[in-house]
């Protein structure tokens, strides 16, 4: 051991990402891989949004502006709000990180239902959180749960919708019940990374700061817009928060291509909206062939689908990849798979069946 690594740090597993196709291939000798483990967009962002991009090269010899202020201004423009209630971070990764930079020292509780994103825990574990997981009931939030789980050492709520994995929602109905529950000194996280995916029967969550000023929204580029790579997240609160959370970003870590990006994206948002609704089309034909085939499953209103394999799960997740199919297992829980192209769908459907 060299230096005197942080106790929380070595006691972290070191992160293992959604194995790459192309490791499936050599593994297995196999060939034509594909990746469904990581809720991307399965197509390359919009045409002119990627051109913005690329033409944006040659500036990067500049830092970005730290304030993303033309990046603020086209949010709060789209979403008709004050920019001062709009920040931008490295990924909405990278404003959940913010939050705990801001809120949580050592020993204070984070509350959030489980199993959801893995971010959650990592970053507790990291800032010496104590973290205090909260159950679902048929894959779903029990936000009474929630509510019941605060103590005094409550700082940070996570509540990610559509949540990772289960692609279950919560209304904004709920919620607003169980903040009526819930100090409001504690930041309320409503994560929206899937939001675009989401059925809007249950509501926006923006909403509720008129009453709450201390729910946060967190939202991201990566899925819909298909910008995962370009770390473009945003967040909708309170412009007291955004003062503490902007302070503890990195500096520059919203490059000036992600910045571009995200204007791009805005102004063609209806393109990439219409490989949404592809999307979802895809999606309700992968839930009518599993269900036909008599697979129960929580309903999803994410790019992807939530398959409770229980002890079957690593089992089925290792055919499926001998089969050139990478896809999410929780072992012992379930099966996350992203809905990627109609013809990926067809390959990880008749996968699936034939190893369940
Ligand atoms: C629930 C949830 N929130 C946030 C994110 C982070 O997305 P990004 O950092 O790319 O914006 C993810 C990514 O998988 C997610 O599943």
């Amino acid at each position: 051991m060299i230096g005197r690594v942080r106790p929380a740090v070595s006691n972290l597993a070191s992160y293992t990402p959604g194995k790459a196709a192309a490791d499936v291939e050599d593994e297995h000798d196999i060939s034509n891989a594909i990746k469904l483990a990581s809720n991307e967009n399965p197509w390359p962002p919009v045409p002119e949004v990627a051109a913005a991009i690329a033409a944006a090269v040659t500036g990067i010899n500049r830092y970005a502006d730290n304030s993303a202020t033309d990046v603020r201004e086209a949010i709060g423009g789209w979403l008709g709000l004050d920019p001062s209630h709009i920040t931008v971070g490295c990924g909405s990764s990278g404003l959940l990180q913010q939050l705990f930079m801001a809120y949580v020292d050592p020993g204070d509780e984070v509350v959030f239902p489980y199993p959801s994103f893995e971010i959650y825990p990592v970053f507790s574990t990291l800032f010496d959180a104590v973290e205090v997981r909260t159950p679902l009931i048929d894959h779903t939030f029990d936000l009474d749960a929630v509510a019941d789980a605060v103590t005094e050492k409550t700082k940070l709520i996570f509540l990610a919708t559509p949540n990772n994995p289960t692609g279950t929602s919560i209304s904004v109905d709920d919620v607003r019940v169980m903040l009526s529950k819930v100090r409001d000194d504690v930041i309320v996280v409503i994560d929206e990374a899937y939001r675009e995916f989401n059925d809007p029967v249950f509501g926006d969550p923006v909403e509720l700061q008129a009453d709450h000023p201390n729910v946060v929204v967190t939202r991201t580029f990566s899925k819909a817009f298909g910008l995962a790579g370009l770390r473009s997240g945003y967040g909708v609160c309170h412009p007291d928060i955004i003062r503490e959370l902007d302070k503890v970003r990195l500096a520059f870590s919203v490059s000036n291509l992600s910045q571009v990006g995200m204007l791009a994206a805005i102004t063609h948002e209806d393109a990439a909206m219409e490989k949404v609704a592809t999307l979802l089309d895809e999606r309700q034909r992968c839930v009518d062939a599993l269900s036909a085939a008599g697979v129960a499953m929580p309903p999803t209103h994410s790019n992807f689908i939530f398959i409770p394999t229980g002890d079957a799960t690593s089992d089925i997740a290792l055919a499926m990849e001998k089969d050139g199919i990478v896809t999410r297992p929780f072992p012992g829980i379930g099966l996350r798979v992203t809905i990627g192209t109609p013809e990926e769908n067809d390959r990880w459907i008749e996968s699936f069946l034939s190893a369940r």
